[in-house]
């Protein structure tokens, strides 16, 4: 099974979550992990499993003003903020539009704050309805991963990531479409 994880990552969390999801994959699949800035559309024509991640911003997926955002608090020493090599290009919001119309399986996740998710709201809700509308099937419900509300990932979401990887990865083969 060709399977390929993408995501799109301001501060460095929501790419570490993809880099276990992507570990917890590969014993069931061939599988890529890429920022969604360096896919070329034209690849994805011949994969069984794409699994998309975003961080949530203002309770989902980003928008530019949410990114410049990002960008600006990064430029706030006390916050301690590392932009990533990829920050300054398209969001998942743009990326989908971008995206030719498919009939494979999908899985979505997100990184949110560890605080109940009707206050956080949860970038993966809308990048699943997102991905289903471009006509790829669900294989799981979608996924959150937790950080801190000093911003960072939640100690044992590594582990979480690679579990939830490897349950995909399962589902994809198997496929009972949620
Ligand atoms: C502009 C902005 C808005 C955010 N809004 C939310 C939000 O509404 N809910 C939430 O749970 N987290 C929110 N966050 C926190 C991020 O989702 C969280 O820190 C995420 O893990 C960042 O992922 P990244 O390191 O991959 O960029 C926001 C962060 C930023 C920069």
């Amino acid at each position: 099974m060709k399977a390929l994880v993408v995501y799109e990552s301001m501060f460095g969390n929501t790419r570490r979550v993809a880099e276990s999801i992507a570990i917890g994959m590969s014993e069931y699949a061939d599988v890529t992990v890429l920022n969604i800035n360096r896919v070329n559309p034209d690849k994805l024509v011949d994969l069984d499993l794409l699994v998309v991640g975003a961080p949530t911003h203002a309770h989902t997926i980003s928008t530019s003003a949410s990114r410049k955002e990002a960008e600006r608090q990064s430029t706030q020493p006390a916050r301690r903020l590392r932009l990533e090599r990829d920050a300054s290009g398209m969001g998942v919001r743009e990326w989908i539009e971008s995206i030719p119309a498919a009939t494979g399986l999908c899985a979505a996740f997100d990184t949110r704050a560890d605080v109940l998710k009707l206050l956080s709201g949860a970038a993966s809700t809308t990048i699943d309805k997102r991905l289903r509308r471009k006509g790829l099937r669900a294989v799981m419900d979608p996924e959150s991963f937790l950080v801190s509300i000093q911003g960072e990932l939640n100690p044992d979401e590594s582990t979480h990531a690679q579990e939830w990887g490897a349950t995909v990865a399962r589902a994809a083969e198997m496929p009972t479409f949620t």
